[in-house]
């Protein structure tokens, strides 16, 4: 059973006490109460940069945008599992969350550096069914580690507009249960390393078969990739 258990909390709401954030702080104490160490990262104390687009942490393994994001993706890169909370915006997670998902840079992705790891998406809206898509598209990203995916352990997305009224999370006693279960959820999946065998089945397939061949001839412009890839010996 693992222990030192490391989870990351990234919060993209610009509301430092608002809804999104109630509902990750109280996943954060359940997994704290589960035993895990966890590390909240509020993204609107940061200046993040958009990303250029020059590709060259595919060669060099990092950002060259000198923001202080390198903290962020090393962080990132040493926890078990990472805790995603959006608020709703245009039906989508907002700006701040997609410009830190694009940071992560092609790198990240290409190297499958959020393999093995679990994730959470928590959302908030003011509608019905907004908040909950918004938490599944927030692990969507987990998906797509074409060497070594990752395991989603839940989601919860929560609407504030209840028969014509307002709610706030902080006093939804049911809303922050399931979220405490959450944080407790993931810690626990890490501690058993739950492996999810069927979320994980048809990817393993299309890696094995199609993925693995194309990234094997990838040394040039993406030398970085290359040699992460193959130092874990995932090519
Ligand atoms: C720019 C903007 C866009 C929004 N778009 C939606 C939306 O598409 N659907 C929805 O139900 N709520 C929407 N909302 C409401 C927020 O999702 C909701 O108030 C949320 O709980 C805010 O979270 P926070 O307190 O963490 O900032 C929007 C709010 C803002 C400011």
């Amino acid at each position: 059973m693992k222990k030192d258990i490391k989870i990351v909390a990234v919060i993209s709401s610009p509301n430092f006490n608002g809804n999104t954030a109630s509902l990750v702080r109280e996943a954060i104490n359940g997994a704290k109460e589960e035993g895990a160490s966890v590390t909240e990262i509020f993204l609107a104390n940061y200046k993040l940069e958009f990303c250029k687009g020059c590709l060259i942490c595919n060669a060099k393994g990092k950002c060259p945008i000198n923001d202080g994001f390198e903290e962020i993706r090393k962080l990132i890169y040493e926890a078990d599992g990472i805790i995603l909370g959006s608020p709703t915006y245009a039906l989508e997670y907002n700006a701040v969350m997609k410009c830190f998902f694009e940071r992560l840079g092609t790198y990240t992705l290409y190297t499958s550096l959020l393999g093995g790891k679990y994730a959470v998406g928590i959302s908030t809206s003011y509608k019905r069914n907004g908040a909950k898509n918004v938490a599944k598209k927030l692990t969507s990203i987990f998906k797509f580690g074409i060497f070594e995916r990752s395991y989603i352990s839940g989601t919860l997305g929560v609407h504030t507009m209840v028969n014509g009224a307002q709610k706030k999370v902080c006093e939804s006693n049911d809303d922050l249960k399931k979220a405490n279960e959450l944080g407790r959820k993931i810690t626990k999946d890490i501690k058993s390393n739950n492996r999810y065998t069927l979320q994980t089945v048809i990817m393993r397939a299309v890696i094995a078969l199609y993925l693995k061949p194309i990234f094997k001839n990838k040394e040039q412009k993406e030398r970085a990739s290359y040699y992460s890839l193959h130092q874990r010996g995932l090519i």
